[in-house]
């Protein structure tokens, strides 16, 4: 009865703005005037949906593309649909392996400076499912892996001041609470992966905020979330979901369309998730609000978490 009620309330308030009719009306039609030429990129979970529109969208605008994805053949067929030779460059990595990521992070610094990170990666695990490293496969994937790329990036000087980070969210964490215990998600008996991943897009914004507090010198972060998408994740992770609303639900280059605008426009920093081009609250129901401090528990959760596994035995 509570779980209907919510979503209802859910349902509700975001069936509009979330659709593609929500986009139309806040942007029109997905077009940006920008130009990265000379920019380097990264983006995460690039070989299908959200993160493929990325990495055209950007290497269409002259931007290098650093294109991080685990199936070498997609991997291929994404560089050979960019605008021009070179400029998306295939990076094979499991996003879901720590010390995967790590390593890339060291190669990609070897190169130099990035100027815009994407961290798009995101998967919905219904099923509980534990990594090489032992870790539950949607907490490595959509969480300590951003961070891990993201801290071999500042350790290797490629992520410097005037780079910017932007962090793919989901306007499922409005129906969630920031639950520690529920973040770790190290449980097969209480493992819901709904929750699991509204957990993790949760703690994305207040890793968002971390990132924004580190103070002078340091890249800027954005958090924003694509609406609601038609792509293979939502066909696989939700396919009553998508029956429902498949008529109404987003292109591609819809929901990538607010990343590409965040990094062109690079607006002031702050509270509050952007969608749309448009900064939402982080908030839309009460019972969501934490202390001040989940911000530094987040991320002393990860950090210790990516130290664990970095010692070894
Ligand atoms: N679609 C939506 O409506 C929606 C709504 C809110 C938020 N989001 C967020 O937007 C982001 C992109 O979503 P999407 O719908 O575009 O997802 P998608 O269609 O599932 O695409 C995700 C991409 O990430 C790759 N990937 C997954 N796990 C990986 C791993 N361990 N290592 C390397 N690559 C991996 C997948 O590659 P494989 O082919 O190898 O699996 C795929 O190319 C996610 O963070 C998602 O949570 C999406």
């Amino acid at each position: 009865m509570k779980k209907a009620l919510g979503a209802m309330l859910f349902y509700g308030r975001f069936a509009l703005p979330f659709s593609r009719i929500g986009f139309r009306r806040r942007v029109g039609a997905p077009g940006l005037d920008a130009d990265f030429s000379g920019q380097r990129w990264i983006v995460s979970g690039a070989t299908g949906g959200i993160g493929r529109a990325i990495a055209l969208g950007a290497a269409l605008r002259g931007a290098t593309v650093l294109a991080l994805g685990r199936d070498v053949k997609k991997l291929d067929a994404l560089a050979a649909d960019a605008a021009g030779p070179g400029k998306i460059q295939p990076v094979p990595v499991d996003l879901s392996l720590m010390r995967e990521v790590a390593r890339v992070a060291r190669e990609i610094s070897a190169g130099g400076k990035v100027d815009v990170l994407m961290h798009n990666v995101g998967v919905m695990c219904h099923d509980f499912r534990r990594t090489g490293e032992g870790l539950e496969q949607g907490f490595a994937t959509n969480l300590l892996g951003h961070w891990v790329l993201d801290a071999g990036l500042r350790a290797g000087g490629a992520l410097v001041a005037g780079s910017a980070i932007i962090s793919m969210s989901s306007g499922g964490m409005y129906g969630a609470a920031l639950d520690l215990d529920a973040l770790k998600a190290g449980d097969a008996a209480h493992h819901d992966g709904f929750t699991a991943y509204a957990q993790h897009k949760r703690a994305q914004v207040a890793l968002t905020h971390h990132w924004n507090a580190m103070g002078a010198g340091q890249p800027r972060a954005w958090v924003m979330h694509p609406g609601w998408v038609d792509t293979d994740g939502v066909r696989s992770s939700l396919p009553g979901f998508r029956k429902l609303f498949r008529t109404v639900l987003r292109g591609a280059d819809e929901g990538a369309d607010t990343a590409l605008w965040l990094a062109a426009t690079r607006p002031p920093t702050g509270e509050g998730i952007w969608l749309d081009r448009h900064r939402d609250t982080e908030h839309a129901f009460g019972f969501t609000r934490g202390g001040a401090d989940d911000r530094a528990l987040v991320a002393a959760l990860v950090e210790q978490a990516a130290v664990a596994l970095a010692e070894p035995g």
